[in-house]
């Protein structure tokens, strides 16, 4: 038993497919144990931040932590009922067994810039039903994904999951080394003065989320008429859990640097994942004004600009956008 799961996980799938699914979760489960212990070692596994050489497919830098991750979450998923497995660090999909039933797309390793900090880290996960093809099995909307959440490696090591029927967070008990339900049916508060993004990016913005920050930063007196307060970690797993846990909005906007017209985010394995466990928890996903689980996917690797969270303040972010705009 690596994880005991709520007895309604997936219940709005049939018994095969959920256990198929609950298959694929517990050797996800499997992997994050490895990947959590090998981060709880941090500086005594030597040189898990250190740049490999190599590139992922968007030509980041590859640390020896993030390459490890992506081998154990692969072996992981090859005991799993998988058929392909897209991954952050891989350029093409793999294909495990054409004969079995899931598809799962993974960050295996998110926050790497955290690696050696000492800080949250985690591994994102999207599992869809497999179609004909590799590709057809991930070229779809965020929509149709059966499951989809994130670990983090943490304080605690934590699974933040939803099949479709409400969020839950399992917390990995490190007396037993299973992961236990912790929270279920997770509700993220409405309206929140809390929001996340990289400032630094400030001058690389577009006038929407500039005129948005701004009139946070003028507080009490500006048009926002509240004393905003600003978060950000670096590694999206953890801004995400912490906006789960207590409200806020996360903003990682497109920018006019090289490479980042469509943001930083990945759609597949990041943004889609993120955005059906912050709806399930009755938050809202977009990409400054769109759904992000309606964005069909037109390249495996594809960048996506991201606002997700507390439903009041994505939806007044998306008004700053339209204005902008003039719509
Ligand atoms: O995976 C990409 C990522 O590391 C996210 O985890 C995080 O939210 C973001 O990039 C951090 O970006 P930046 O380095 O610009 O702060
Ligand atoms: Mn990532």
């Amino acid at each position: 038993m690596t994880i005991n799961f709520s007895s309604g996980f997936a219940k709005n799938f049939q018994d095969t497919k959920q256990a198929e699914i609950r298959a694929t979760v517990s050797a996800l489960c499997v992997a994050a144990k490895r990947i959590s212990h090998i981060c709880a070692r941090g500086p005594l596994e030597n040189g898990l931040g250190d740049i490999t050489g190599g590139a992922n497919s968007d030509g980041d830098a590859q640390k020896a932590l993030d390459v490890r991750s992506d081998e154990i979450v692969t072996a992981a998923l090859e005991t799993a009922p998988v058929a392909y497995y897209a991954s952050e660090e891989q350029d093409d999909i793999l294909t495990l067994d054409v004969n079995k039933p899931l598809a799962v797309a993974s960050d295996p390793l998110d926050g790497s810039s955290n690696i050696d900090t000492n800080v949250s880290i985690g591994t994102i996960f999207s599992i869809y039903s497999a179609c004909k093809d590799a590709k057809s099995s991930f070229f779809r909307v965020g929509s149709e994904q059966i499951c989809g959440g994130f670990f983090v490696y943490g304080p605690q090591t934590t699974l933040v999951i939803t099949a479709g029927d409400g969020t839950d967070t399992y917390v990995l008990d490190p007396d037993t080394g299973d992961f236990e339900l912790a929270i279920s049916n997770m509700k993220i508060i409405s309206a929140s003065t809390e929001y996340a993004i990289n400032a630094s990016n400030h001058k690389h913005w577009d006038a929407s989320i500039r005129a948005y920050i701004e009139d946070c930063l003028a507080g009490v007196s500006g048009p926002l008429a509240a004393q905003y307060n600003m978060r950000w970690v670096g590694s999206l797993v953890a801004d995400a859990n912490r906006i789960l846990s207590r409200g806020g909005v996360f903003m990682y906007p497109s920018d006019n640097r090289a490479g980042y017209q469509e943001g930083r985010l990945r759609l597949l394995y990041e943004a889609n994942p993120v955005a059906f466990v912050i709806e399930q928890a009755g938050g809202v996903a977009t990409d400054g004004t769109r759904r992000v689980l309606d964005m069909p996917l037109t390249a495996l690797h594809q960048r996506v600009p991201l606002v997700f969270g507390s439903k009041t303040p994505v939806r007044t972010i998306e008004k700053y956008h339209l204005r902008s705009k003039n719509i």
